[in-house]
């Protein structure tokens, strides 16, 4: 009877879950799934490509039945009160020992408050974010999971077997305690966020500065694609400009694409959490905050007519400013794993994940949305350096970021002179400038608040003191 168990149980039989399961039976494990509507886990089950491998629970029941104790159940279900109306119809049939991995987008909070209640009844509970989208999950994504070691160590090898590869090297370790996992892939989407905006303002400026045709813009990605820039973002990139619609074959599908950027929420809640931790991370934000822009449909409208700007394409020398494109872009997506990485450090810290950031690195190398052949120098900065307070501060990135300053400032000056907006340029560029900035202008900051408000202010010749000074009395007496 025992060879009949399952290794495994997933929740979930839509896109996500329907992958992962088809995955790990590859690897040949034994998987059992329930899905709520359950014509779906049965045609999953009787798919070709499941080929009889996979089963299938009707009801609850039956499907924890199916699975060898102490069970290990994967959830692959829509975050938010779906996980919970899951847990809470799954538990009552669990034993203590038993495992819940809730492998969607979570909240971190919701994973620590979740990890609480089912500690209170012996349950192990993981938080795991997943990255890759359906096809990560069918031939190998990016896995970030957290919670009890020994919840980890438990399936360590389903995770390592149906994980993405990289020379070899599985893109999934364990993070650390309770949120870890869900809190690393927050982080992940707010990088990729700063990464989508910043190949967006490409686009802008080689579409309405330049003039170039999506076939031009397709062989530009492909060819940055090929270098330093090497990124699965921009290897789709290039496949959308050369996707062509297929009403009217003569036009590219992207250019019938409603311009207004739809968002779960990943990306906030990083700069939410960035805030509050008074961590910056302004590429993120000004990814955020272009995406709510871009739902201003009405009101651009207006303001294309009622607003002025520079108009006109750009007359310099074109293949100049591509390539200071490209370098900017360069610059911009270490500016956006620098900020992301800070964030996790102080995050770590602040919520006692115990974060390896050359770990984290390690596995984002392949499998998920923001796999670039940066992360192996980045992984190798944070190994030698495990307390790199920025990844600016490196030897080799700041040599990169000197080397190709001078393209950034071209890019965002162009940018303004030509009227197009270019945020996460001109963020990454500030993020640069207040960082090799010993002194910047927050003492002004510190006086008007002590002016306004009493709320003191710190003299550089008397450290660790903190005075008020009575601002008007001097105006009075004068
Ligand atoms: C991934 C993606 C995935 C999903 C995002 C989209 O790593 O596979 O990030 O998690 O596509 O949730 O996020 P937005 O809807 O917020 O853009």
């Amino acid at each position: 009877m025992a060879d009949l168990e399952c290794d495994i149980g997933i929740v979930g039989a839509g896109t996500m879950g329907g992958n992962f399961a088809l995955n790990m039976v590859d690897h040949g494990f034994s998987v059992a799934v329930y899905d709520a509507d359950a014509d779906k886990a049965l045609s999953l089950v009787r798919s070709k490509e499941a080929g009889g491998r996979l089963r299938a629970g009707r009801t609850l029941e039956e499907f924890t039945a199916l699975l060898r104790r102490p069970r290990s159940i994967l959830l692959l279900v829509p975050a938010g009160k779906p996980v919970d109306e899951v847990m809470e119809a799954l538990v009552p049939g669990l034993d203590k020992s038993d495992l819940i991995i809730d492998g969607g987008n979570s909240h971190y909070t919701d994973t620590n408050r979740r990890e609480k209640e089912m500690a209170m009844s012996g349950i192990l509970f993981m938080g795991m974010g997943i990255s890759g989208g359906a096809y990560g999950a069918r031939h190998g994504p990016s896995l970030m999971p957290g919670g009890p070691r020994k919840a980890y160590d438990r399936i360590q090898g389903i995770l390592e077997a149906c994980a993405a590869h990289v020379n070899r090297d599985p893109c999934v370790a364990y993070l650390g305690s309770g949120s870890a996992g869900h809190y690393v892939k927050m982080v992940h989407n707010g990088i990729e966020y700063g990464l989508m905006q910043l190949i967006s303002e490409t686009y802008d400026i080689m579409k309405r500065g330049l003039g170039m045709s999506p076939d031009e813009l397709a062989e530009i990605y492909s060819g940055w694609n090929a270098g330093e820039l090497d990124s699965y973002l921009l290897e789709i990139t290039e496949k959308i400009f050369q996707f062509k619609d297929e009403k009217d074959p003569k036009l590219v599908l992207v250019d019938l694409i409603l311009d207004q950027a739809r968002q779960k929420g990943t990306g906030k809640w990083t700069s939410w959490d960035a805030m509050d931790l008074q961590v910056p991370t302004p590429n993120v934000d000004v990814a955020v905050m272009m995406r709510n822009l871009s739902g201003y449909l009405d009101e651009r409208k207006q303001g294309s007519e009622a607003l002025h700007g520079p108009g006109g394409g750009f007359e310099g020398n074109r293949s100049e400013l591509i390539e200071n494109l490209r370098k900017s872009l360069y610059i911009g997506m270490i500016t956006s794993y620098a900020q992301g990485f800070d964030l996790l450090r102080q995050a770590s810290r602040k919520y006692q994940y115990g974060l390896s950031l050359e770990t984290v690195a390690r596995i984002w190398r392949g499998g998920c949305i923001i796999q670039s052949a940066l992360l192996e120098p980045i992984r190798a900065a944070f190994l030698s350096s495990p307390d790199l307070k920025n990844l600016m501060l490196d030897r080799n990135f700041s040599r990169e970021i000197n080397s190709r300053q001078a393209a950034l400032r071209t890019v965002v000056k162009t940018a303004v002179d030509l009227g197009l907006p270019a945020p996460g340029f001109s963020a990454s560029l500030s993020y640069i400038d207040s960082f090799r900035s010993a002194w910047l202008p927050a003492n002004l900051i510190q006086a008007q608040r002590d002016y306004f408000g009493s709320h003191t202010y710190e003299r550089k010749d008397m450290p660790g003191k903190f005075l008020h000074t009575e601002w008007r009395k001097k105006e009075e007496e004068t």
